[in-house]
């Protein structure tokens, strides 16, 4: 499942993002990929531990908590601790890769299973070209380029890539979550089922029996798929 989920900052956040992000000191972004992904990537990171990263990081997952639609799409058991990188000069593209299938979270404190990746767009698109996140869906690949503040989610499992920015730079946030219903079928069913109850809701009020059975179906649905 492909989600675009909108306005996951406010701009007055992406603006305080930027600056902290101005003065931070970049990286060389494979110090953290994988032994296939190294050979693909050529971008740059904020370095774990730095103080901008544990700034940054609480920025998002406020973000993330108060999103009417996160929770409902992801179904979240753990989420990676949100990354930052940048796209541009000479570090400026990720060729095809897979991420990881489990990411070691840092200090040794736990790992998390890559069922969704994440990625948080925080350029504004007008002020650089090239940087699509393209997803290799099966005939149909996906060219994504958000504006500054939205998130996209997708399967951990698909090939994908970052084209080559030929101008300006992306900078962008990152992350992976480990869902509490590891198919992505059955999340997709019960992101489905809650939209439509939810409009369902608006429109018949919260009273109404079949509203109230479908709730019902959909929280025994959860009980049977989630592990928690
Ligand atoms: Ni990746």
């Amino acid at each position: 499942m492909l989600l675009h989920l909108p306005n996951l900052l406010t701009t007055d956040e992406l603006k305080w993002a930027h600056e902290v992000l101005n003065g931070a000191a970049w990286a060389d972004g494979r110090n953290t990929a994988g032994n296939q992904a190294v050979h693909a990537k050529n971008n740059q990171q904020l370095p774990e531990g730095s103080k901008e990263v544990q700034l940054l990081r609480d920025l998002v997952l406020r973000g993330l908590e108060r999103h009417a639609i996160f929770f409902s799409a992801s179904l979240p058991k753990h989420v990676s601790p949100p990354m930052f990188n940048r796209y541009g000069g000479e570090t400026n593209r990720y060729d095809n890769h897979v991420d990881s299938a489990i990411r070691y979270l840092p200090g040794g404190v736990g790992r998390v299973r890559t069922d969704i990746s994440c990625t948080l767009f925080l350029s504004d698109p007008a002020s650089y070209d090239g940087g699509e996140l393209v997803i290799n869906e099966l005939f149909n690949p996906q060219r994504i380029k958000l504006a500054a503040g939205d998130m996209v989610l997708y399967p951990g499992t698909s090939v994908h890539r970052v084209e080559p920015v030929t101008r300006g730079h992306r900078t962008a946030c990152f992350f992976w979550i480990q869902s509490m219903v590891r198919s992505t079928e059955q999340r997709k069913l019960l992101f489905d089922m809650d939209q439509h109850l939810m409009h369902l809701r608006g429109s018949l009020g919260e009273t109404e029996p079949a509203i109230v059975g479908l709730t019902g179906t959909y929280h025994n649905l959860l009980r049977m798929w989630a592990d928690t």
